[in-house]
């Protein structure tokens, strides 16, 4: 039987002028933005940035959601700031124009005898095509990409239920996006790197599974704090279950050698203790900063030319192949991975 081996040091390095391929590939793809506890009332906003692009997610009047790509037609300011907000109207940040629910420019304000002419040229705020899962948002961030929605687990969408944003953050890391991704999809690296987690699952029954468009992974938790259950949606996001909630978690990649891994933490609506999930948040600090070391250190290896290419098991790392074959199957030919030096 051959060992499957890691992708080549090209796939991970600067100089590879597939990145913007790369990265373009990836806002076609369907991405989860976050889920509705984060704009629970009419006016709710949230703003931030995945795959390089600012977005925005909002709550309309009538109860529905939508999502814009961030950026007014005018002068490409914010139409709304970084976070959570609400606003009346959608209305840009910088000048102040308006616009409806469905993206329609309501009135120039204040942009003077030229606002017929305006008006005439009908420029609209971009708004996404979003698909809902049991309150998870998930959009395509080109206009024009027209594939379906994936499907998401149902094992996932039995476990979300009502809640609301409490906490984000963003980690930097120094390494190419899928370092992070390879190490979020085995659980291998668990008894080695993450003593605290590792006492906190029972690591024997730990799972992975990989479905069409995912991987899931599955543990008893062994004390009260983690859910037993997390899931990979191919390509960059991730949902992570605890007692009292769970994180929506987006690796966006900044350059060929840095990503941003970022978390959105919902605490669940019907929790005894709301300050439960301080605890959650301070474990996921702590784990994702051990996975970002081995990541990092992985990217300075390859970057010093004393790693290329490593071996891959079917048995404890079956996620990371899953995960190639899945862009393997759908990245343009000019960026895609092989499996072979
Ligand atoms: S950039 Fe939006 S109103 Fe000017
Ligand atoms: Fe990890």
């Amino acid at each position: 039987m051959t060992v499957a081996r890691t992708q080549p040091p090209s796939q991970y390095l600067p100089g590879r002028d597939g990145h913007l391929r790369e990265l373009r590939f990836l806002r076609r793809q369907w991405v989860v933005l976050a889920h509705e506890g984060a704009v629970p009332e009419p006016g709710d906003n949230f703003a931030f940035d995945i795959l390089g692009c600012p977005v925005l997610l909002r709550r309309e009047d009538d109860g529905d959601l939508s999502a814009f790509l961030n950026v007014c037609p005018h002068r490409g300011g914010p139409l709304a700031w970084p976070g959570q907000s609400n606003t009346r109207l959608l209305q840009c940040r910088y000048h102040g124009w308006t616009f409806q629910g469905d993206g329609r420019l309501i009135e120039p304000v204040g942009f003077g005898r030229e606002r017929r002419d305006i008006h005439c040229a009908a420029p609209s705020a971009h708004r996404l095509r979003i698909d809902c899962h049991d309150g998870l948002i998930m959009a395509c961030l080109n206009l024009e990409a027209d594939g379906a929605p994936p499907p998401v687990p149902a094992a996932l969408t039995t476990r979300l239920a009502t809640a609301s944003l409490v906490a984000t953050e963003i980690f930097p890391a120094e390494c190419n996006w899928k370092l992070y991704a390879e190490n979020w999809l085995e659980a291998y690296h668990i008894q080695s790197l993450h003593h605290g987690l590792s006492n906190d699952i029972q690591g024997e029954t730990y799972r992975v599974d990989c479905g069409p468009a995912w991987a899931e992974h599955s543990a008893k938790p062994a004390k009260g704090t983690y859910g037993g259950y997390w899931a990979f949606l191919y390509p960059v996001t991730a949902i992570n279950f605890f007692t009292d909630g769970f994180s929506v978690e987006q690796i966006s990649p900044l350059t060929e050698t840095s990503c941003a891994v970022q978390y959105q933490f919902y605490r669940f609506k019907d929790v005894e203790r709301e300050d439960g999930i301080d605890a959650e948040i301070a474990l996921t600090r702590t784990v994702t900063a051990e996975d970002i070391a081995a990541a990092e250190h992985v990217q300075k290896s390859l970057a010093a030319g004393i790693f290329e290419q490593g071996f891959v098991s079917k048995d404890r790392e079956p996620g990371i192949l899953a995960l190639h074959d899945f862009l393997k199957e759908r990245l343009p030919s000019d960026t895609r991975l092989r499996n072979e030096p």
